[in-house]
């Protein structure tokens, strides 16, 4: 039997919180109704729910600061590096994980407060470090021997640092996302941790508040950050501990993810069992802030039907490398029609088969022109979109109470040309 799809069939808790349809069956997103916004914008667009945003910076510092009043809630500036998304998270109260010195110079020009910060990264440069001292962030983290010495080197007085550890877990998540096992590349490794400490506290130019961990990102299993604060403790007792991000989010609807709440709750218990109820407690959330917040709109540009049906839109890995890279399924909806469904491919305008949205999804039987939204895209899109094939990255667009603001435009080709030397031809050999 031929299944009807509408427009009424999209999941709408995969989209940003206050997603609604219209009596027409029209999809508005931050009250803007999504066909108005790509008519203005174009395809492909990032549209984020700036009002859904800043009502998640909140449920976050709430969650924390109403456990353990002592807690900083740091955006991890990576899964959406925008001087405007900082700065309306900055704004709600949060403060900003730096892990470059572009990201830092991002998160000052958002007006974020470098007391409220912290600057990472596995292979800091002397112009890293010395960016961070300038900005006098609140910690600068220290990952390796390296980082001790440039800073025992750069710094004129003693600066607040907090030392990442590895403490050996296997986070239960794609490869690429595991971050606190013993072959990581980031962290001292725990066998080598009290050495560490050691050497950092004989260093004058350095003061030691604290540790920090991140065992790895879309993390579903609470116990894996209870078990990464059980790690710490057999370190000493410090006044601060960053607990890193890593809090996963529902991708489709067949997915489950633990609130924001049972997450603050969960970790401020293994928190103050472990390593005291006095202490400083920053978190580092990045896709659990904004993955839910934005959204992205493409154009159907041809349709292709054999062995598998092929629908073909007009952006792909260029603005969205998470299938790509760790196999992340999405769920997309053909939000401008209704009619008899079909089971696809959503695929991308790139030169390579692995170029794909959505793999065997049922959506309305799409045709060319079609509007197509991918939900849950608003952490690391942006931040890895590129220019494979040329492709321009797409604009970003904040949606509030129905009103829509251009925060990133569109690149142009010109933005690409400028970049080119264009040399003058040279004899040929
Ligand atoms: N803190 C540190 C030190 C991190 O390395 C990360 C993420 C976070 C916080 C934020 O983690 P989150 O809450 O977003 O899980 N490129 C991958 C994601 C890599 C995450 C890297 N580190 C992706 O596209 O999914």
């Amino acid at each position: 039997m031929t299944q009807i799809g509408t427009p009424g069939d999209i999941d709408l808790s995969l989209y940003p919180d206050g997603t609604t349809l219209d009596s027409a069956g029209r999809l508005l997103v931050g009250g803007c109704r999504v066909d108005e916004l790509v008519h203005r914008y174009g395809t492909p667009a990032y549209l984020i729910d700036e009002g859904a945003l800043r009502r998640t910076a909140r449920r976050y510092l709430d969650a924390f600061t109403r456990r353990h009043p002592r807690s900083l809630v740091l955006f991890a500036a990576k899964s959406f590096p925008s001087a405007s998304v900082i700065g309306v998270v900055q704004e709600e109260g949060c403060g900003v994980d730096t892990a470059a010195a572009g990201e830092l110079a991002l998160a000052l020009a958002a007006g974020a407060d470098p007391r409220r910060m912290v600057f990472h990264g596995n292979a800091k440069t002397d112009d890293d470090i010395r960016a961070a001292l300038r900005a006098r962030v609140r910690y600068i983290v220290v990952d390796n021997l390296d980082d001790v010495e440039r800073l025992a080197r750069l710094a004129d007085e003693p600066v607040p640092v907090l030392l990442r550890v590895s403490p050996a877990l296997d986070a239960k998540t794609h490869q690429a996302m595991m971050t606190g096992h013993d072959a990581s590349k980031f962290g001292i490794p725990s066998d080598q941790v009290d050495e560490v400490i050691g050497i950092i506290t004989r260093e004058p130019r350095l003061d030691l508040r604290g540790l920090h961990a991140h065992v790895g990102s879309q993390l579903l299993d609470l116990d894996q950050f209870s078990a990464a604060v059980r790690a710490l403790a057999q370190f000493g007792r410090f006044g601060a501990y960053d607990l890193g991000g890593g809090l996963g989010v529902r991708y489709t609807s067949s997915d489950h993810a633990p609130s924001v709440e049972d997450y603050a709750q969960h970790m401020v218990s293994a928190v103050h069992r472990h390593l005291g109820e006095g202490v400083e407690l920053l978190v580092e959330p990045g896709r659990s802030m904004v993955a839910r917040n934005g959204i992205t709109a493409y154009r159907v540009v041809t349709v292709k039907r054999g062995a598998r049906t092929h629908v073909a839109v007009d952006g792909g890995m260029g603005d969205n490398l998470e299938v790509s890279l760790y196999g992340q399924p999405f769920q997309p909806s053909v939000i401008d029609r209704s009619g008899p469904t079909e089971t696809v491919d959503i695929v991308g305008r790139h030169c390579e088969s692995g170029d794909e949205i959505a793999h065997g999804i049922t959506v309305v039987q799409p045709q060319v022109g079609d509007l197509i939204t991918v939900p849950v895209t608003g952490a690391y899109c942006y931040t890895m979109a590129n220019n494979y094939n040329t492709a321009l990255r797409p604009p970003v667009v904040f949606c509030r109470d129905g009103v829509a603001r251009l925060a990133v435009r569109r690149e142009t080709l010109d933005d690409l040309l400028r970049r080119e030397q264009l040399l003058p031809p040279q004899a040929p050999e």
